[in-house]
């Protein structure tokens, strides 16, 4: 099967779809995104999906191009017209196409792009050995919040985690844990499972919140508040969250190795009641 995207109200081969140069989104990376994994073909949480993706325009003050219901039909058309039981759906508006000029144009129609992906979790042998992360400063905006195209920044910072042959990095901003390139990050200090709170420096991870669900329900202890660089540099376990990475650990931070070097009896009890999730919710899902 060919590869089948969505561009402005049409499903065509990856290779015809074309963008014109003076879109917004590729003069000024003016747009928002998404991306909803498909696990059996059934999208997850895409109602929370589709939520922060309507915050997002609201944020950049984009209209929100179409329904909710809308949406949806789309998404299912995708991923019925693509290949593969699991998928990584991809979701784009753009400001769209007009002459450049920094404030917003009058009257443009936004530019709606989709594709799909496969979505490629961590391997087995990334779960059992975790994973290498580096420390940055967050040089980001302070709208971190937004899940925007312009991801200059974190494209920067995770190259630097590529140049150092790391997974990702985890940022520090004032002296507090933010997020990861493209994850949001959990610590665990003496069994107790920490969370930055989501405010303006952070992306509210959907996989955070499944987390944090699953925490709750069975009963690990958790804290979200305010984790600083001191208590991450000390922490027994240190784990990234996101779509297609899942739960994951890191088991060293700047060559040295996190807690005993491996994942941690916590990061094991996560990665299970995920897995058990996937299992029994994800791939049940409506
Ligand atoms: N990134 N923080 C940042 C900066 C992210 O880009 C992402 C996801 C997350 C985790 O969010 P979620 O759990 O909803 O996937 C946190 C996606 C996967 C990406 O840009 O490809």
């Amino acid at each position: 099967m060919s590869e089948i995207v969505y561009l402005n109200g049409e499903f065509i081969p990856l290779a015809d779809a074309k963008v014109s140069v003076l879109d917004r989104g590729f003069i000024f990376g003016d747009g928002v995104y998404e991306v909803i994994p498909v696990y059996s073909r059934r999208p997850f949480r895409l109602q929370e999906h589709l939520a922060r993706f309507r915050r997002s325009h609201d944020a950049i003050r984009l209209t929100y191009p179409m329904s909710d219901a809308e949406w949806a039909k789309l998404v299912e058309d995708l991923v019925a017209r693509n290949a593969g039981e699991d998928q990584s759906i991809y979701i784009q508006v753009t400001r769209g196409v007009a002459k450049r000029d920094h404030p917003f144009p009058k009257d443009t129609k936004p530019t709606v792009f989709a594709m799909s992906n496969p979505l490629v979790t961590p391997s087995r042998e990334a779960v059992e050995k975790g994973a290498h992360a580096i420390t940055t400063i967050d040089y980001r905006w302070l709208k971190c919040d937004v899940k925007s195209t312009s991801l200059l920044g974190n494209c920067l910072l995770r190259q630097v985690a590529a140049d150092a042959g790391a997974l990702e990095v985890v940022m520090f901003r004032d002296g507090f844990l933010t997020e990861g390139s493209a994850s949001n990050v959990f610590v665990v200090k003496n069994g107790v499972i920490l969370a930055p709170p989501k405010n303006n420096l952070v992306l509210p991870g959907i996989t955070y919140d499944v987390v944090l669900e699953l925490a709750q329900k069975h009963g690990l202890p958790h804290e979200v508040r305010p984790v600083s660089e001191a208590e991450v540099r000390a922490a027994d376990e240190i784990w990234v969250t996101s779509s297609t990475k899942e739960v994951l650990a890191v088991t060293t931070l700047d060559e040295r190795a996190v807690g005993g070097g491996t994942p941690g009896a916590v990061f094991k009890q996560m990665h299970k009641l995920y897995q058990d999730f996937k299992r029994d919710v994800m791939r049940a899902a409506a």
